[in-house]
């Protein structure tokens, strides 16, 4: 079955990639404009995308809202993680705002809403969170957006191969459990991947 897939991240798209090959999808991309992401929760963001691009394409179209929640920001940048400082300042800006903040208090954690919507309006949705805290600098040349500055265990995601990463970040848990429920919604609907 054919998904489109609604991301402008290029971080992520190669991310999408490599967690829904595996299920048997076959992601596709296409010139898709991007709607606004006002939505009130990454749940709510991931259908607006998802929506969008099911409409403009026709397909089914799969999307995630992501981001970083940082407890000593009381939760910022969240939805906002994309749009927190300038384009090459987020990560400096998030360090920034935490110096001199103890290590007890750099607990952080990321969110990915995975959405699929289908032509019929059928959607399939899915969350995954991960825990850690946010480092002292920025480490790893790996990955993508603030991967570089959360640490689990003093490892950074900046520092982790790709199977490492999608082992234990938000967009791997949410995705696994994503794969889940789009199969129960398939062999309800008498469908296969
Ligand atoms: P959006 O979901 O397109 O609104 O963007 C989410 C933003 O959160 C990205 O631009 C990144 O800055 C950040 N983000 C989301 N997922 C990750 C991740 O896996 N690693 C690092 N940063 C992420």
């Amino acid at each position: 079955m054919k998904f489109v897939i609604a991301t402008h991240n290029k971080g992520k798209l190669v991310e999408f990639q490599r967690l829904l090959e595996p299920m048997g999808i076959e992601a596709v991309t296409m010139d898709i404009s991007e709607p606004e992401e006002d939505g009130a929760s990454f749940a709510e963001n991931a259908y607006i995308k998802a929506a969008a691009a099911c409409k403009e394409t026709g397909l089914p179209a799969v999307a995630d809202d992501s981001g970083l929640c940082v407890d000593y920001l009381d939760g910022a940048p969240g939805i906002y993680s994309a749009r927190f400082a300038q384009p090459g300042k987020r990560r400096l800006t998030v360090l920034e705002k935490l110096q001199g903040v103890p290590l007890e208090q750099r607990g952080a954690h990321f969110v990915s809403a995975v959405c699929c919507v289908f032509p019929n309006g059928d959607r399939v949705e899915a969350e995954g969170k991960c825990f850690g805290s946010i480092g002292f600098e920025s480490r790893g040349e790996n990955g993508f957006g603030y991967d570089s500055i959360f640490e689990q265990d003093g490892v950074t995601f900046g520092e982790l191969t790709a199977a490492e990463k999608d082992a234990r970040s938000h967009r791997g848990h949410a995705f696994a459990a994503f794969e889940k429920k789009l199969r129960d919604y398939l062999e309800r609907k008498g469908a296969e991947l």
